[in-house]
């Protein structure tokens, strides 16, 4: 763990304070052999949109490893290690064909599971029948190639949660973007309800409603599968909880933000499921769906601030989450550097979640996680509803401990008996 930067106590300090602690080696590597880069290996991942897998294969970097990935001509997805097994070429410039991909310099052709199947001019050679070339198991899924990167043995089912298959509900792929951090940084913004009154409504932003400016109340709570986020705030006599999902080791699931007050009668199921994938320690993608109900369209493009896309001036003066997160500490966070407070609850929280998975699978423990199980659609816990009949209370300070009381009970409850769509 990185060592903590002296607290300054002294104005005109700076001097004091020159030395950069350490980032956390634990939850901030993600490469071969790291603790944290064998963790997240035990999880599926998506690391392509299936659409774009077209006549030319596509060279991904995922989790520090350079890989190809490609359709072959009869229709099956390939995720090899980028360099040919023979003298190193990379096979982006491979020729895609009806068995699998071959590599450009002496033609050596790969199937989509490694197997070497031709290597012309040695006919006689059982080199080909000894040899495979690296490739890691690939699962299609609503539009996204997911891969399993981890150790063979320890292959988990793909999981399904029961966000995917809501009834009533439309699901799109959400497209990559690509931040220039490290993954944790983008992950914690997940579970920083706080963010959400003070980025999000500065003058300027787009994609939230007004209501974002009510003063919340916040809490956290632990579920089967991670943790929540509670969002709470009044509106008239009802109580309006916004409930995210922090699902282990790196989805999130959030509510709508920019529907109008009057479409919040009932429960409503996420917007967005996504993952913050390593692509290495100081490059994430963020991929995955938006969904909509059934006679809306789910959003299309990243949406506003989260990319680099808007000039450097504009992202100065209407910073989005992209701004936010990719500039914490210039891309790699140094957690001695920062001064944690009450809003921070939920960002410890899950460092800690993370930091047992990631000791857990070092110590060549189990992980019992329900995404590693094979029993169904996975119940997750993101929502949004609006509880009726909670008056003011008498003073403000009653006032929100009520909101906390009712928020707290609305979300325990889903937690035990599940959300209906
Ligand atoms: S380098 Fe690929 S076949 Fe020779
Ligand atoms: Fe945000």
């Amino acid at each position: 763990m990185s060592e903590r930067a002296p607290f300054l106590n002294k104005t005109y300090g700076a001097y004091y304070h020159r030395e950069q602690p350490a980032p956390d080696e634990e939850l901030t590597r993600v490469g071969p052999g790291t603790p944290c880069g064998e963790y997240l290996r035990r999880f599926w991942q998506p690391v392509a949109v299936a659409e774009e897998l077209g006549e030319l294969p596509r060279r991904i970097r995922i989790l520090g490893e350079d890989l190809v990935v490609f359709r072959s001509r009869s229709g099956e997805v390939g995720l090899l290690e980028l360099h040919c097994p023979h003298r190193g070429t990379s096979l982006e410039f491979g020729l895609i064909e009806e068995q699998g991909i071959r590599c450009c310099y002496h033609a050596w052709l790969f199937g989509v599971d490694g197997r070497i199947l031709e290597m012309p001019g040695h006919e006689d050679s059982t080199l080909k029948d000894r040899l495979c070339h690296g490739a890691y198991p690939v699962h299609e899924y609503a539009g996204l190639v997911f891969a399993y990167m981890g150790p063979p043995e320890k292959q988990p089912p793909f999981p399904i949660l029961d966000t995917f298959e809501l009834p009533g509900y439309r699901m799109a792929v959400r497209p990559p973007s690509i931040w220039k951090c490290n993954w944790l940084q983008v992950k914690e913004n997940s579970m920083d309800p706080a963010h959400l009154a003070y980025l999000h409504t500065l003058p300027g932003s787009e994609g939230f409603t007004e209501d974002f400016r009510a003063l919340p109340e916040w809490d956290w709570m632990e579920t089967p599968l991670g943790m929540v986020y509670i969002d709470t705030r009044r509106n008239g006599e009802r109580v309006w909880v916004r409930t995210a999902d922090f699902i282990l080791p790196n989805i999130h699931q959030f509510p709508p933000n920019a529907a109008p007050m009057a479409a919040r009668n009932s429960i409503t199921r996420p917007d967005a499921t996504v993952w913050a994938v390593p692509l290495d320690d100081t490059h994430t993608m963020q991929i995955g769906y938006y969904r909509a109900p059934e006679g809306r369209e789910p959003r299309r493009g990243a949406g506003f601030g989260q990319d680099d896309s808007r000039s450097y001036e504009e992202r100065q003066r209407v910073p989005g989450d992209h701004d936010a997160q990719v500039s914490i500490h210039n891309g790699l966070s140094r957690h001695g550097l920062e001064h944690l407070t009450a809003i921070d609850r939920g960002i410890i929280m899950m460092r800690s979640m993370i930091r047992n998975g990631v000791r857990a699978v070092s110590g060549n423990m189990e992980l019992d996680y329900p995404t590693l199980r094979d029993d169904g659609p996975i119940p997750t816990y993101c929502h949004d509803q609006m509880v009726p009949g909670y008056p003011m209370a008498e003073t403000p300070e009653d006032d929100r401990k009520l909101l906390r009381t009712v928020a707290h009970d609305a979300v325990a409850r889903a937690v035990r008996e599940g959300l209906a769509a």
